[in-house]
């Protein structure tokens, strides 16, 4: 059988327009020189781009390698303000903070989840007082304050769903007093948008934006991270019933859609990478403001070919985080922020 080698005459390159034909058409007269492929680049990825989650823990002037993570640590608060420092003159604006909470402050009500002075609001105080600008960003859910390491209150062997909502919308407060400027609830319970809206609009604190986690999956990628939080050996189970089912892009769409509609002022698909399908629908169906977690587990992966003799660790890392904004999403929580913004600065 003999193939086709040559193109037929009238032969049209691509089926979604009107372009001339081959030869008048040769779209490689784009890629031929550097400066025209920037001219038509049609994404672009920037620091500003970024959201740098960091991981704090109790302590004084250190920084403690997280083995999961390689390249990233928990620091002590008094490190808090130079980090921010940094991520402010590298144009990143803004961070997210995860505690690592001592075993023995774990309960089964998590009540340090809302103590005024645990670490993360701490840490919230420490990086406004020191750069005001930067934005800080918050985590809600109980998993760092849960003996059973779950993101919702237990009981008898449920994670129950209402008296979980009163607890985060205690633990928002806290975090919206000592000055969040964006609070992430990243729990998946029902009606958590809603009642943590009303709370900041009783309490004078309207300007806290709310980023929901609203397309957040029952992943295997979070294993690193869980063990960054010191939640591993905590968890009891799984978290399918409250995360989403990750075969469902339908229902990532419904999630959206409510918590738009009970006041989230953006909105967030986690995982990331496999997950770029419902970063595309997202964005192009409800047309908010659409960020993707890049997790812990995809970190690790793109870390690890740091040796590897064919892949290029830095521009693997670079690509993967453009493709989440021609993916359609504003920007990105990437552990890789200031290495990629020190590498897009240059
Ligand atoms: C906790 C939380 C998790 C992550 C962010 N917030 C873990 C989980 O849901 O088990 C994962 C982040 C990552 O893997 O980088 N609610």
């Amino acid at each position: 059988m003999k193939t086709q080698t040559v193109f037929p005459k009238g032969y049209v390159m691509s089926s979604f327009n009107n372009q001339a034909s081959f030869p008048s058409y040769r779209p490689r007269r784009l890629r031929s020189k550097a400066a025209l492929r920037e001219l038509v680049r049609e994404t672009i990825l920037a620091p500003s781009d970024f959201i740098w989650p960091l991981f704090v823990m109790d302590g004084e002037d250190s920084a403690y390698p997280i083995p999961s993570m390689p390249g990233i640590s928990r620091h002590t608060i008094d490190r808090l303000p130079n980090l921010a420092a940094k991520a402010k003159s590298l144009g990143i604006p803004a961070i997210c903070i995860f505690p690592y909470t001592q075993p023995t402050l774990k309960t089964e009500d998590c009540k340090e989840a809302w103590n005024s002075n645990n670490l993360t609001n701490k840490a919230i105080r420490a990086i406004k007082d020191a750069v005001p600008e930067i934005l800080v960003m918050t985590d809600i859910a109980l998993d760092p304050y849960n003996v059973k390491g779950h993101d919702g209150i237990v009981r008898d062997g449920q994670i129950v769903n209402d008296e979980t909502v009163e607890a985060l919308v205690k633990m928002g407060a806290a975090q919206a007093s000592a000055g969040a400027d964006i609070i992430g609830p990243s729990d998946m319970m029902d009606g958590r948008i809603g009642a943590l809206r009303t709370m900041l609009e009783q309490n004078g604190s309207q300007n806290v934006c709310i980023l929901s986690y609203s397309a957040k999956f029952a992943s295997n990628f979070y294993a690193p991270f869980r063990d960054a939080v010191g939640a591993t050996s905590a968890l009891d189970g799984d978290k399918n019933t409250y995360q989403l089912d990750y075969a469902n892009g339908d229902e990532a769409m419904r999630m959206i859609a409510r918590d738009i509609a009970e006041g989230a002022d953006m909105i967030m698909v986690k995982p990331g990478m496999p997950y770029l399908d419902i970063c595309y629908r997202a964005k192009k169906q409800f047309r908010v403001p659409t960020f993707a977690y890049q997790v812990s587990g995809e970190y690790a992966m793109i870390q690890s070919v740091n040796n590897h003799e064919h892949v290029d660790e830095t521009k693997a890392m670079l690509e993967s985080l453009l493709a989440f904004k021609r993916a359609g999403c504003d920007g990105i929580l990437t552990y890789f922020a200031p290495v990629a913004a020190e590498l897009l600065n240059r």
